[in-house]
């Protein structure tokens, strides 16, 4: 089926949603998504979204932007750094003014509670910087925004999986979705585009990533030739649930809350002297498994404790509310009474689609734009979080991205025309789902998952070698040889999410590919990316972006220097 919109938004989180705010009025557009949109993954998160209010202590924009840039680990493009702390302010009062319900000071100020590697005064103490509606703040802001979409008219395509891009003649001019409810291929034709369809966590097998992140945004222009920037960058969140990875939120620890190994002991002391349990996640994730290697875990087994029991049943039910449920519903114990059992979960990729602070699309290193093409939120890698992200600063970048994504998308929209289709736009899909439904072999989409994830758990997480990196690059090459024997036994056309669930596996295992073969490359240890075989730090070769384009011959690398404008490198100390 043919359908035309000024603006196609694929993806309904928190960056898609934002844009089309700001399209609308403008252009007619329409936001796709293979989730009903209120349960896209924005609404997972938790502790607050970054802003330099000022409203429990002293604050600035400037010490927001010196903290993000040393949180990656001196990698994050300045520039773009720079702008989103200052837009952050204002797009906080935005959600304010849009109806959202934050948690309020006691003279009815937007509340603020401290958060990992955030500072007063470049680096002197924790700030109070994080604002928050309890520890629901995504779920919050994403029901806001679906409101005010609904409120302007924005057209959704609930329930439609992207699968492809349409360009013709190098301009991006629509994309391909496959309707689950029927099975019907769509040709959405646009003006413009823009991809903001969140992460791919489910590479790994212990993630706070809900089953739907599979990186389709990402892989779908990797895919027609496009770059992906920096991917061997993946954040573990340190506070996931034991063996299950939900995310217990770094609120927790911004309230108070603090890190116990199986002795007793607050081991951060020794890691983060100055912030200890508030330090950036690639240190904390990094101090746990040390104190799981030295046989410092809980009961010898490989988790610590986040005990919350000092801070009281008040603090905890009032701010905490969510965790509190979770831990409750999810382990069977009372964080107001016990502490929780936790370990390091596959959180947030750093790298993905790489952007300039427009949203517009790069084609290259050198900084070519496809026109037509954008990308925002956790699909895209503008680059704000470099090495290793702030938490809260992935709700600021959604909204502010989101939002100048979508100011420069109206602007595209009012000047160009449409670009006429190419030939059968539908082709490569139809012919992948075919090969997928007609195919007569006997691996399981299910065991190769399981498998990906495990073996990604195991030799591309927190640390990792040579030897690590080349065993996973090795049972890539096996994995990706078995998928094209997939078989698929349900061959409707009626909710088939086997059929998708096959189609995503691909996505994912093109994804890890490339964050293998990147980190591989990068012989330096650098925020998320730790290399215990090269543990430094190594300015002099490695402080740029990678490119990584997929070729018939393989993944081919690129490097893009970073911005920097006032920070130069440091050692990074906390
Ligand atoms: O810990 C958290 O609440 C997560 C926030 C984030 O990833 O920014």
């Amino acid at each position: 089926m043919y359908h035309r919109h000024d603006a196609v938004i694929v993806g309904a989180g928190g960056a898609g949603l934002r844009a089309a705010i700001e399209l609308c009025g403008k252009a007619d557009v329409a936001v796709v998504s293979k989730l009903y949109p209120t349960r896209s993954h924005t609404g997972t998160a938790q502790g607050g979204i970054g802003a330099a209010l000022g409203n429990r202590e002293e604050d600035s924009a400037e010490w927001h932007a010196f903290d993000t840039v040393k949180g990656s680990d001196y990698l994050g493009d300045q520039d773009a750094i720079e702008l989103m702390c200052q837009e952050a302010i204002g797009a906080v009062y935005d959600l304010e003014h849009m109806g959202l319900p934050f948690s309020r000071t006691e003279k009815g100020l937007i509340d603020q509670r401290r958060f990992g590697g955030h500072t007063r005064n470049f680096g002197e103490a924790p700030v109070m910087r994080s604002c928050y509606a309890a520890d629901r703040t995504g779920h919050m802001i994403l029901q806001t925004l679906y409101q005010q979409c609904i409120k302007h008219n924005v057209h959704f395509y609930d329930e439609f999986h992207v699968l492809d891009l349409i360009i013709n003649d190098g301009v991006c001019c629509g994309v391909i979705a496959y309707e689950l409810a029927t099975g019907e291929l769509h040709t959405f034709h646009a003006k413009t585009v823009l991809f903001a369809t969140g992460g791919c966590g489910k590479m790994y097998k212990v993630t706070s990533n809900a089953h739907a992140l599979t990186g389709d945004g990402m892989a779908i222009p990797y895919r027609r030739g496009l770059p992906l920037e920096d991917m061997e960058f993946f954040q573990f969140h340190p506070t996931g649930i034991y063996k299950m990875g939900i995310l217990i939120t770094e609120g927790a620890r911004g309230e108070g809350g603090i890190l116990l190994n199986g002795k007793g002991e607050r081991f951060m002391e020794r890691y983060a002297p100055t912030i200890k349990d508030l330090a950036p996640r690639d240190v904390i994730s990094r101090s746990i498994y040390l104190e799981v290697r030295e046989g410092r875990g809980v009961e010898g087994k490989d988790y610590v404790l986040l005990d919350l029991t000092h801070l009281g049943s008040e603090v905890i039910e009032t701010k905490l509310p969510d965790i509190t449920d979770f831990v409750r519903t999810y382990l069977g114990i009372d964080p107001v009474k016990t502490p929780i059992p936790v370990q390091p979960t596959a959180h947030y990729a750093m790298g993905g689609v790489p952007t300039d602070v427009n949203g517009r699309v790069l084609a290259d290193e050198k900084g070519n734009v496809m026109p037509g093409f954008y990308a925002a939120g956790e699909c895209a890698c503008v680059s704000v979080h470099g090495a290793n992200r702030l938490g809260t600063n992935s709700l600021v970048d959604i909204q502010v991205f989101g939002k100048l994504s979508g100011k420069d998308m109206a602007r595209f929209c009012a000047e160009t025309d449409y670009t006429p289709l190419p030939e059968d736009p539908e082709g490569k899909v139809r012919e992948e789902i075919e090969r997928l439904k007609l195919n007569t072999g006997n691996e399981s989409a299910a065991k190769i998952r399981t498998e990906l994830q495990a073996e990604m758990m195991d030799n591309a997480s927190v640390f990792r070698t040579a030897d690590s990196l080349g065993t996973i690059r090795r049972k890539l090459e096996e994995l990706q040889e078995r998928y094209k024997s997939v078989r698929v036994d349900d061959k409707s056309t009626i909710y088939n999410t086997e059929l998708m669930e096959a189609y995503e596996l691909g996505f994912l295992l093109d994804l890890a590919d490339c964050l293998v073969v990147s980190a591989e490359a990068r012989t330096e240890s650098r925020g998320a990316h730790c290399r215990e075989d090269y543990p430094k730090r190594d300015d002099v070769n490695w402080l740029k972006h990678t490119f990584a384009y997929q070729t018939d011959s393989g993944i081919k690398l690129a490097y893009k220097p970073v911005t920097i404008t006032k920070f130069e490198p440091k050692e990074r100390k906390y």
